[in-house]
């Protein structure tokens, strides 16, 4: 007779054993361990680091869109929202996009999320699976990647330069869509690069994804942190039609109010349905307060907006000078978001040298491989703090790369 042991083996189900009490997903084995947290936890036993590290605003959230969000407290509007989002918020957004874009919309053309986190979740949650081959550019947004692998898709990076601006050369892109790609993710201006694409990358790339039935997914969580005078190219502005695009987007960045997790998703009113059906299984709804704050946000003009980027401005004319006089460092000019993604010469390990650099003079910074392969020899500049913190921080870090030999 079989004991117990060998009856559960036989019938395939797996012995617990003493290190294995909890059994994980698969799935996640798809998620890194976060490059930078042996930074940030290092950083937190020490005195005196200067963070040039930070992904958020360092600006306060507009004081009448905390308004709202308290009033919307008050008032008792903590219930949920339609699934969809709160009726109000999809008008607002509607007409938003509808005045920005010049393009038809409906409010069925809209999803609200939890952030632009969950609305590209979504997106890739719907779309990607095994044999579906998804283009991304390298470095990028560490979310994107890791998602499609989860979801059993494959990625493949389209690496780009210091040396060009980090700027995606569309025809690389057409040439690397193959019989298996599915989709492309786009994000302009990116994170960690802070390069935004102009109309001509964006109409090439949408149109021939479109004329190949190939998906376009694109992040524009940072379309209104644009520090140059130039036209913001949204994907949604160069589509023929809505059923091969989806945009995320949220008002994270743009009003300063990460926080409040309030994002969206626009795509075909097909696609909308499809993602709704997942975003009941996941968030639900968005934070029901937050969503009234998000109605705030945008009827109540852009002015604070353009204080926040005036200063992100200045500071970014700043960074892109002291980059230029730190040795071994090759910048460029980014054109949006606030940060910058200078290269170290070729083969150095940007991740031992930013380790150092945190160890010994107390600069923190984000190394390259955090954000994809093709960038090791690279780290992250986020100029979201004060215009002294970051004469601090090169007036520690020029001495100090000099002094290197790289
Ligand atoms: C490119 C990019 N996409 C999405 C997000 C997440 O945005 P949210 O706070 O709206 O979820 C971030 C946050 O850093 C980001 O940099």
């Amino acid at each position: 007779m079989l004991d117990d042991k060998s009856e559960k083996l036989n019938k395939g189900l797996k012995i617990p054993s003493d290190d294995d009490a909890f059994e994980w997903s698969p799935a996640l084995r798809a998620l890194p361990v976060p490059g930078i947290r042996r930074m940030v936890n290092l950083a937190a036993t020490m005195k005196d680091v200067i963070h040039l590290s930070i992904g958020q605003p360092d600006f306060k959230c507009p004081g009448h869109i905390v308004e709202a969000h308290v009033e919307a407290l008050r008032a008792g509007e903590t219930g949920y929202t339609m699934d969809a989002g709160l009726p109000e918020l999809l008008t607002e957004l509607q007409k938003y996009y509808q005045k920005r874009t010049g393009r038809e919309l409906t409010e069925d053309n809209i999803l609200v999320t939890t952030g632009a986190t969950e609305a590209m979740y979504l997106a890739i949650s719907v779309s990607a699976a095994p044999g579906r081959q998804f283009l991304i550019p390298d470095p990028c947004f560490p979310l994107y990647a890791p998602l499609v692998r989860m979801h059993g898709g494959e990625v493949k990076p389209i690496p780009t330069r210091a040396e060009h601006g980090h700027q995606l050369d569309p025809q690389e892109v057409i040439d690397a869509m193959g019989p298996r790609t599915f989709a492309i993710i786009l994000n302009s201006p990116s994170n960690p690069t802070g390069t935004v694409y102009p109309p001509e990358t964006i109409e090439a790339i949408v149109q021939e994804a479109a004329y190949q039935g190939i998906k376009v997914i694109s992040d524009e969580v940072y379309d209104h942190l644009i520090l140059d005078d130039l036209e913001y190219a949204s994907v949604l502005g160069h589509t023929s039609d809505l059923d091969h695009v989806m945009i995320a987007s949220s008002f994270s960045k743009s009003y300063a109010m990460p926080g409040l997790r309030v994002g969206w998703v626009i795509s075909s009113q097909g696609t909308i349905k499809m993602l709704r059906r997942y975003h009941m299984f996941t968030t639900t709804v968005a934070n029901t307060p937050a969503q009234w704050a998000g109605v705030a946000a945008l009827r109540g003009g852009n002015q604070c907006i353009e204080e926040m980027v005036t200063e992100y401005r200045r500071r970014r004319d700043r960074v892109v000078k002291l980059v230029s006089e730190t040795p071994y460092l090759t910048g460029y000019w980014p054109q949006g978001g606030f940060f910058i993604f200078p290269s170290l010469p070729a083969h150095t390990n940007g991740s031992n040298l930013a380790l150092r650099m945190l160890e010994e003079i107390g600069v923190c910074v984000v190394p390259g491989e955090a954000f994809g392969e093709s960038c090791i020899n690279s780290f992250r500049i986020s100029y979201s703090t004060s215009m002294d913190k970051i004469e601090q921080a090169f007036e520690r870090m020029i001495p100090w790369m000099a002094k290197q030999e790289l």
